[in-house]
């Protein structure tokens, strides 16, 4: 089966502070080579892009990003061809291999998956800046990417929300809106998300030790 792979990559980073984080520099390379080079394997990868970004790379195309998350992979999977497709934050730029084939695995069978991680600390509602409820960490988990679907399906999801003028932080959501389950897979601390400046250090702690 041919597996595309979208890069939503045209965030402006503003948590971070530092410009689109697509094109910030850990272990000397930016998390956009990263993210592509956990993907290599991959029939087709699709970069959405931030507006006026110059990247080029053979065999990787390129699209213009959207104002929205959603609206970037929309760009990206219009153009993709595969059969089944993952999207991956480029914000992640720690891809293990093993979590990706899990993912896969769950895909092939079930049409929809994502990866996933425990909380590992005790969850607890902010009242006012003051201890509120906890709630069972044991019934949640953190949604990490990428995630993977049936292009159909995803196609299906990004057209009925756009109809619908709704906008989620990610493609599971999408998916779940148009009533189809989306499976729980087990990811990898490893694959954080860079998002506030100090995590910036731990990249360039891990892209230290990295092997692949
Ligand atoms: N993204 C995108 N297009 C947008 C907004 C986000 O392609 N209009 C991408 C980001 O490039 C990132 C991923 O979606 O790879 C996850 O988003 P996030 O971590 O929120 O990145 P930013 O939106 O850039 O950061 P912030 O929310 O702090 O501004
Ligand atoms: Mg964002």
């Amino acid at each position: 089966m041919k597996i595309s792979v979208l890069f939503p990559a045209a965030g402006s980073g503003e948590r971070l502070g530092r410009g689109p984080k697509a094109f910030l520099e850990v272990g000397g390379k930016t998390l956009l080579e990263w993210a592509l080079e956990g993907f290599e394997w991959a029939d087709e990868r699709i970069v959405a892009l931030p507006p006026g970004a110059g990247f080029t790379r053979p065999g990787v195309r390129t699209v213009v990003g959207g104002p929205t998350r959603q609206g970037s992979v929309f760009n990206a999977l219009r153009v993709a061809s595969g059969t089944l497709v993952l999207v991956h934050d480029v914000a992640r730029p720690f891809v293990v291999r093993a979590a990706v084939e899990r993912l896969l695995q769950a895909v092939r069978g079930r049409g929809a998956a994502t990866l996933v991680a425990p909380v590992p600390d005790t969850l607890v509602e902010n009242l006012h800046h003051e201890y509120g409820e906890t709630l069972p960490r044991e019934r949640y988990r953190l949604v990490q990417t990428p995630q993977g679907f049936e292009r159909e399906l995803l196609w299906r999801a990004h057209l009925a929300a756009q109809a619908a003028s709704t906008e989620f932080t990610d493609d599971a959501q999408l998916v779940i809106s148009l009533g189809h389950p989306v499976a729980l897979v087990e990811g990898d601390r490893r694959m954080f998300k860079v998002t506030y400046p100090e995590d910036l250090l731990l990249a360039e702690g891990l892209a230290q030790v990295w092997e692949g």
